[in-house]
């Protein structure tokens, strides 16, 4: 059977990234190119200044995963894109992109929504993971839980009410001084620390009521920085390991019990981890330990497919493309899509 061959887009916040997938699950190219240098300096995504590099960067980078394909345009079947949830200039180029691709190609375009892909990277590492399970999505933007029973039949069981476990350590981050994204630099500096060091709050942690399998991770951030400011003005020194490897273990507490209740909600069998913070080293250790201990089967992505990259997004395109899930001309950049 001929292979079928997706090319997707992802420009949701600061990577530009282009990749070629074959029959879903076979990555043929995946290029991603970072602007984390470019933002660094200003502790956070500038989203103008992302908006523009990725105009000067998608073309060149699209070229590129095509090369390292080993193909032509001609040869592609469907055209993914990311439109949402994201920056809206950002996303705008993407979709912008693959709308004129599409047209161009007259090949199906898919909209993919960015959360999905997270979840889907799993199936490009791991080709013996098939539906039903439940997903937790750690990333800057997003704290979900939500409960896969078919490729393309996902619900959402809970989500973070304020801040995403991402935003928490990039925030948590800043004040200690580490550059911008901060989440790598408290997992390497936790290492050295105690997780039992510093009574930080576990919000939301009983599993009864409406906030059951949601988050809130606010207070934490407000309890580290009062903690941090308390010390200054006292004169007092503080051990930045046990301060990054106690609030990491606040955040992971909550994440590793919510995560394993939600499969034992839906009875499900396997667990997924997805996002950004999904390349935390005590979140996948904890995970690891919890899910053993209830016979649970856990997977995670490799580093490279944790944090934003097209081959996540092609993967979930071409999931859709087997159903027909198809956009027309008119997709648009939909900044706050939820699932
Ligand atoms: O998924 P992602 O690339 O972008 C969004 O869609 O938001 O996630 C980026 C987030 C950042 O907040 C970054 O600090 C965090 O993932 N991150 C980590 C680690 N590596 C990346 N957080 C904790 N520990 C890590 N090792
Ligand atoms: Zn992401």
């Amino acid at each position: 059977m001929k292979q079928s061959l997706t090319l997707a887009i992802e420009t949701s916040c600061d990577e530009t990234s282009a990749a070629v997938v074959a029959n879903g699950r076979t990555i043929l190219a995946n290029i991603i190119s970072s602007q984390v240098p470019t933002h660094q300096k200003f502790g956070g995504v500038v989203p103008e200044i992302a908006s523009r590099k990725h105009i000067e960067h998608v073309i060149p980078v699209i070229d590129q995963a095509l090369v390292e394909a080993g193909i032509t345009l001609g040869a592609v079947d469907a055209i993914g894109v990311t439109y949402g949830p994201g920056l809206v200039g950002a996303l705008l180029v993407g979709v912008a992109t693959a709308k004129a691709l599409a047209f161009a190609l007259d090949k199906p375009l898919i909209g993919v929504n960015h959360l999905e892909g997270h979840i889907f990277a799993n199936f490009l590492a791991h080709n013996e993971l098939k539906p039903p399970f439940v997903a937790l999505v750690v990333s800057g933007g997003h704290t979900s839980l939500i409960h896969i029973k078919d490729y393309n039949e996902l619900e959402l069981l809970g989500q973070t009410r304020d801040d995403a476990a991402g935003e928490a350590f990039d925030k948590i981050a800043r004040v200690m001084n580490f550059p911008y994204p901060g989440g790598p630099h408290i997992d390497n500096a936790a290492k050295e620390g105690k997780p039992t060091a510093i009574a930080f709050p576990r919000a939301f942690s009983d599993l009864t009521g409406e906030n059951k399998f949601a988050f809130s991770f606010s207070g934490l951030k407000s309890a580290v920085l009062n903690y941090l400011h308390t010390a200054a003005q006292r004169g007092e020194a503080v051990s930045i390991p046990d301060v990054a490897a106690s609030f990491q273990a606040a955040v992971v507490d909550v994440l590793v019990m919510k995560a394993i209740a939600a499969a034992q909600h839906v009875g499900a069998k396997q667990l997924v981890l997805a996002g950004g913070v999904a390349a935390n080293s005590y979140l996948k250790a904890e995970l690891a330990a919890a899910t053993t201990q209830q016979g649970i089967a856990f997977f995670y992505p490799p580093p490279v497919l944790c944090t934003d990259n097209a081959a996540m997004i092609a993967c979930r395109a071409y999931y859709q493309y087997l159903v027909e899930d198809f956009a027309d001309l008119n997709l648009n950049a939909v900044p706050t899509l939820t699932l």
